[in-house]
């Protein structure tokens, strides 16, 4: 039958619990997402969303071993998010890992977050060999990920600031798009220029893989108060292409330049902003053009959810990699 984990992600907003086979085989994928609870407020609240984890995340695993067919006796291991993200919401993710733990008398397996984004990839049956090179542009980071094998991954750049998903955000709230805001600016650039209005792209020194965002949110928000001033008409779309176009330029050239440095044959995305139409596009052309495969999973495997993380966790399992039931959630944790 293989081997069967449970895995369980709570780190930001998304209630999740997924069944995988052998690191591979997705037989149930549960997201609770929490995004109308905290739209109003234009972000998540953490006290809010670890409160709704805990009212949600046992139906999600019920559910989640119901769709698998499946009861606690067939598991042989449950994997969680330890970290990084909202300390309050890990917390409820990995109390409840730990009991089912306890309880079924089965091994804990402890998963970094970027890690399980990274896994995502590997549920899509293609061939990943090593090295390859991963960018985790998500919410709360754009990181960039050089992998030699399962067990030896190293982060080779990160955002200096913002966080591409962030500073989607972070623009859209500004233009009162409201929450998340990587959807709604990718649907409204569809109509827009994305050469209307010239901003700023920050590559910073020669050789670094670090990324910035935040001269360019602010580049925007001076870029509409000014249009605004002046009383002159401001095009949204027009806005969101070519915030959009920039974001994707920073991020493929970084991409490529991380590729280029450590001879990688691949280039795995991941991470909310990897659902991004557009930076898909461009990443797939220009990657092909030096040879390199690009993987990415479907939308629904690029924002948070569980089958990552079961994913993630298997390798681990493989590995003997348990946690202790002492483990705590780390808030800051790094790969
Ligand atoms: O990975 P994720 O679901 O959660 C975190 O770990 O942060 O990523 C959420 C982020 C949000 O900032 C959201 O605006 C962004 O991913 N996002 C997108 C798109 N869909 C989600 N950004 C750009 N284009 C999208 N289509
Ligand atoms: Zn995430």
């Amino acid at each position: 039958m293989g081997v069967l984990i449970l895995g369980i992600e709570t780190s930001c907003d998304e209630t999740a619990a997924a069944v995988v086979t052998d690191g591979q085989r997705v037989m149930s994928n549960v997201v609770a997402s929490q995004a109308e609870l905290h739209r109003c407020f234009g972000g998540v609240v953490p006290e809010v969303a670890s409160r709704r984890h805990i009212e949600t995340l046992n139906p999600v695993i019920a559910t989640a071993l119901a769709e698998a067919g499946l009861g606690f006796d067939d598991l042989n291991a449950i994997a969680v998010t330890q970290g990084p993200g909202l300390l309050g919401s890990l917390l409820v993710g990995l109390m409840a890992a730990k009991s089912l733990s306890f309880a079924l008398k089965i091994p804990l397996i402890a998963v970094n977050h970027i890690e399980a984004h990274i896994y995502a990839n590997f549920l899509l049956g293609e061939e990943i060999s090593f090295p390859f090179v991963a960018m985790v542009v998500s919410g709360g980071h754009t990181d960039i990920v050089y992998a030699r094998s399962h067990s030896e991954m190293r982060l080779v750049g990160q955002t200096l600031d913002d966080a591409a998903g962030e500073a989607f955000d972070k623009v859209a709230r500004f233009l009162g798009l409201g929450y998340p805001g990587g959807p709604v600016i990718e649907s409204l650039a569809r109509k827009g220029n994305p050469e209307a209005i010239p901003l700023p792209r920050a590559f910073l020194e020669e050789g670094s893989l670090d990324t910035s965002f935040s001269g360019l949110k602010t580049a925007v928000v001076n870029h509409i108060n000014r249009s605004r001033q002046k009383g002159e008409e401001v095009d949204l779309s027009d806005v969101a292409a070519s915030f959009q176009a920039a974001v994707v330029e920073i991020l493929v050239t970084k991409a490529l330049a991380a590729v280029e440095t450590y001879g990688a044959k691949a280039l795995l995305l991941a991470g909310g902003v990897a659902a991004n139409g557009h930076l898909r596009d461009v990443m797939l052309t220009r990657m092909r053009m030096q040879d390199v495969k690009v993987v990415i999973p479907p939308p629904a495997l690029c924002t948070d959810n569980a089958a990552m993380v079961a994913a993630a966790g298997y390798y681990r399992y493989l590995r003997g990699d348990f946690a202790p039931l002492e483990i705590n959630a780390a808030a800051g944790l790094s790969l």
